[in-house]
């Protein structure tokens, strides 16, 4: 007699009342979700075929297996806690607990059961039934460690920005200042005097300016939603080669405009990255950035002649990942194509939402 929990009474339809009186171990072994009886000590008892198919893997699936015994150490007494705990309570319990594979790898299961107790009322097994769990711990745990590196990435940006306004617009503003107080005090000051100041005074205004400009386009390009795409990777383009002196050819073809302005960013943001991490890891000599649309999807490709890396040994940065992140939340693709010394390609494509008013 299980004497557990239960959401009300069962379903009682014909077929409920018919099936209740096939018997139970018939349906139980074929109910696509694993259904386990363990014995006090922890041996298994009793285990549907979904049971024997999951646990193969960790060996708790044959007779003289106990769970315990493939059950990870560190998890091992929250475990029985968990078991002891609700035959105490006469409730059910919900653990999550790593078990070893015979391959030595570890998987997390989710276990749900409660205390079985015989017609004497004694406690005779525990019964319940349990899922792998590991792809989702996997997902929450990138989740988390992506959320983490945004923020770092964040502060430090935040951080670069604060200093450079403390150490760089605010000095020269303040030399600014000064110069202009000095100008109201020369009463008796020469035109000539005057106007030589009036000039210097200009040009360390218009450098604020620019230093002011060139911070804010660093944050947002404004140039994106005034010009668009193409107009904005060009200038980005010369903007990189000027800077780190190296040859980037720039290629647009087909529909790139009106795109929609999420779609503009997310393929600037990748050009952005894709070029920077081109001239900082790769040693190129020659950069290729290649922007087509029409239709049906734009798509973005940056490529270097320098020294690659394997993608699949190589651990994503924040650069790698957030570029994914950014093209797979507007519903594209990234791939990365690269060897080691072959150089390294970078693509992204987007797919255009269909106006279907328009057909
Ligand atoms: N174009 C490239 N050429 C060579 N190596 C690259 C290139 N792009 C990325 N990598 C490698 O991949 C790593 C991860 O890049 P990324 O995610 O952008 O992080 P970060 O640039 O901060 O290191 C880099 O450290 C580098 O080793
Ligand atoms: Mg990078």
């Amino acid at each position: 007699v299980a004497r557990v929990e239960t959401d009300g009474e069962p379903l009682r339809t014909e077929l409920a009342l018919e099936i209740a009186e096939r018997p139970l171990g018939q349906l139980v072994d074929v109910v696509p979700v694993p259904v386990w009886i363990f014995a006090l000590d922890g041996r298994v008892r009793y285990g549907n075929h979904a049971w024997v198919r999951a646990a193969s893997g960790i060996g708790g699936a044959g007779a003289e297996a106990t769970w315990a015994d493939a059950c990870h150490p560190d998890d091992r007494s929250t475990a029985l806690a968990a078991f002891r705990g609700a035959a105490a309570r006469a409730a059910n319990f919900a653990i999550e607990v790593r078990l070893r594979e015979s391959t030595g790898a570890c998987r997390w299961w989710s276990f749900a059961g409660g205390p079985y107790f015989g017609s004497d009322g004694n406690l005779e097994s525990y019964v319940g039934t349990c899922t792998d769990v590991t792809a989702t711990r996997e997902a929450q745990r990138s989740v988390r460690k992506l959320a983490a590196k945004l923020i770092a990435a964040q502060e430090t940006e935040r951080r670069r920005i604060a200093r450079e306004l403390h150490d760089d617009v605010m000095q020269r503003l303040f030399l600014l200042t000064a110069k202009l107080e000095n100008m109201m005090r020369i009463s008796q000051a020469t035109i000539g005097q005057l106007r030589a100041d009036v000039v210097d005074a200009r040009r360390q205004a218009q450098r604020i300016a620019t230093t002011i400009h060139v911070l804010s386009h660093q944050l947002h390009p404004a140039k994106l939603d005034l010009l668009g795409l193409v107009t904005t990777l060009d200038s980005l383009c010369r903007d990189f080669s000027r800077d780190h002196n190296v040859r980037i050819t720039f290629k647009a073809e087909g529909a790139l405009s009106n795109l929609p302005p999420d779609t503009a960013l997310c393929l600037f943001r990748i050009a952005q990255e894709a070029l920077q991490n081109a001239v900082k890891h790769s040693d190129a000599r020659a950069i290729r950035v290649h922007a087509s649309g029409d239709s049906a999807q734009v798509g973005l490709q940056v490529t270097d002649n320098g020294k690659g890396f394997d993608p699949f040994l190589q651990r994503s940065g924040l650069g790698l990942l957030t570029m994914r992140e950014r093209v797979e939340l507007i519903g594209g693709a990234l791939r990365i194509d690269s060897r080691t010394k072959k150089g390294t390609t970078i693509e992204a494509i987007v797919p255009l939402a269909v106006d279907v008013a328009a057909q």
